[in-house]
């Protein structure tokens, strides 16, 4: 099969076309960061996956359909059902998003000074573990440490540590594992890793959730690079995967393709309670937790269409496609290319900055201004340890630019302008300036401070 996207476009909206002048103005206005822009004067958005899909003609009839009442709507059966033949768990909870997954099932199961184990915690579910007073530890296995390593499921847990924190002193309250791994490049976790990590938690008789926002892409990868594996459809691997765990919160923004949802879902009744209670005081009642009827039926559609295989590997594909067009101009990603984004490795491409003048975050401002391009830095400005005065304490083990690739949104055109613009940075990378803090809060960084070039 060639490369080609297996749907065709109904309905179009324009992009903004910018002149490098007015993205001068913009980025500074912004005070460099990308989090401050107007969408209206991005070119190319690939700040993130979540949310940002495109809704398929079934799904948008579905939420026609949508059922608005506020107690047992019809809808609300539609969900259930369709996500219980996709995860079997018998308790099933409609959330806004994700994070209000993490922050009822956190709040109903934990006990302060407990410890949540992950292959590696996303941001907000660290944040919700930590405002309740335990501590988030991250056990990425050896292989997710080299990024030039080809290792197919770097994802998984270390499955040594993970049995040492069990059988120590510390109390842990949860094993989580999130899939893919976002934090860590978007690798897979294997299902034998799965397993092995799930078998572990009940026999220490702690509970084993999956965050399971991208549940399809692991799927996927399974298929393509887990050994016996290659007969099975993505469905049938997502169905095992959930089968293995007691329960998930999933954000639904991203393997459910809409632009507003959550889930969290739980075998245990009792837990299930205790999560219900806090749900009807904080999101809604259990049959819409904070979405419309059109919400849960566009949903249930999307949960139905993203494990068809022709979308998935088109998706696969056009990912590698941009690491690949990438890496022919000079640039190298983390490797193996994931599903869900390139996580370019802007230290590499950048010697000549040092951690202090944050050369992710360098890379991800010039591919705004070389090209109305918007993407996330991962590295020292978002993980580095920073002090009041802005200056950098402690460097982010990699410097790294998420290019997250929205479903079903861009063409390969769109993709291959994006290669473009990689090529003609890594043409003279010594032209990109650095940068300095010049307002850093003490929380969330990222998403509020401003910054400015530096020579
Ligand atoms: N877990 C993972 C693995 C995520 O990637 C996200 C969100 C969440 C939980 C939280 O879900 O946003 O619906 O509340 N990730 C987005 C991103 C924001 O850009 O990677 P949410």
């Amino acid at each position: 099969m060639p490369l080609m996207e297996p749907y065709r476009i109904k309905v179009v909206e324009p992009i903004p076309i910018t002149t490098r002048e007015h993205r001068v103005r913009a980025l500074e206005a912004a005070g460099y960061n990308p989090f401050n822009l107007d969408a209206a004067d991005v070119t190319i958005d690939l700040l993130s996956d979540s949310g940002t899909g495109a809704l398929s003609a079934e799904q948008q009839s579905a939420g026609l359909r949508g059922d608005e009442s506020y107690a047992g709507a019809r809808s609300f059966h539609r969900f259930r059902d369709v996500v219980d033949g996709l995860t079997g768990y018998p308790h099933v909870y409609p959330v806004h998003q994700g994070r209000a997954a993490e922050r009822i099932l956190f709040t109903a199961l934990l006990k302060p000074g407990q410890t949540v184990v992950s292959n590696t915690h996303f941001d907000t579910t660290r944040a919700n573990v930590e405002l309740l007073g335990c501590k988030a530890l991250d056990l990425p296995c050896r292989e997710a440490k080299d990024l030039d390593d080809d290792a197919p499921f770097k994802g998984d847990i270390d499955l040594d540590a993970l049995e040492s924190v069990l059988t120590g002193p510390q109390d842990v309250g949860l094993v989580l594992m999130t899939i893919t791994n976002n934090g860590g490049g978007g690798q897979p976790v294997s299902m034998a890793n799965l397993a092995a990590a799930g078998a572990l938690a009940r026999r220490h008789g702690v509970p084993f959730f999956l965050d399971a926002a991208r549940f399809a892409e692991n799927a996927w990868l399974v298929t393509q690079r887990e050994p016996g594996y290659a007969d099975h459809t993505p469905r049938q691997v997502a169905e095992l995967a959930f089968a293995l765990a007691d329960g998930c919160v999933a954000s639904l923004k991203k393997d459910a393709i809409v632009h507003i949802g959550g889930l969290l879902g739980i075998r245990d009744p009792e837990l299930a309670q205790r999560c219900e209670l806090i749900l009807i005081a904080t999101e809604g009642f259990r049959t819409y937790g904070g979405l419309s009827g059109g919400n849960l039926e566009m949903l249930a559609q999307g949960l139905l269409e993203v494990t068809e295989p022709e979308y998935l590997r088109a998706r696969a594909d056009a990912t590698r496609h941009v690491a690949d067009l990438a890496e022919a101009a000079g640039v190298s990603s983390v490797r193996p290319t994931g599903v869900h984004a390139v996580y370019l490795n802007a230290g590499r491409l950048l010697p000549h900055l040092p951690p202090s003048r944050f050369p992710g975050f360098a890379l991800a401002t010039e591919l705004y201004l070389a090209g109305g391009i918007r993407c996330a830095e991962l590295g020292s400005l978002y993980l580095g340890e920073v002090d009041e005065a802005g200056e950098l304490l402690k460097p982010a083990p990699y410097e790294l630019v998420r290019l997250a690739i929205p479903r079903r949104v861009y063409t390969q055109s769109h993709l291959e302008y994006v290669g473009e613009v990689i090529a003609e940075i890594a043409r003279d990378p010594e032209r990109v300036p650095g940068y300095r803090l010049v307002e850093a809060p003490a929380l969330l960084r990222h998403f509020n401070c401003r910054l400015a070039p530096v020579g």
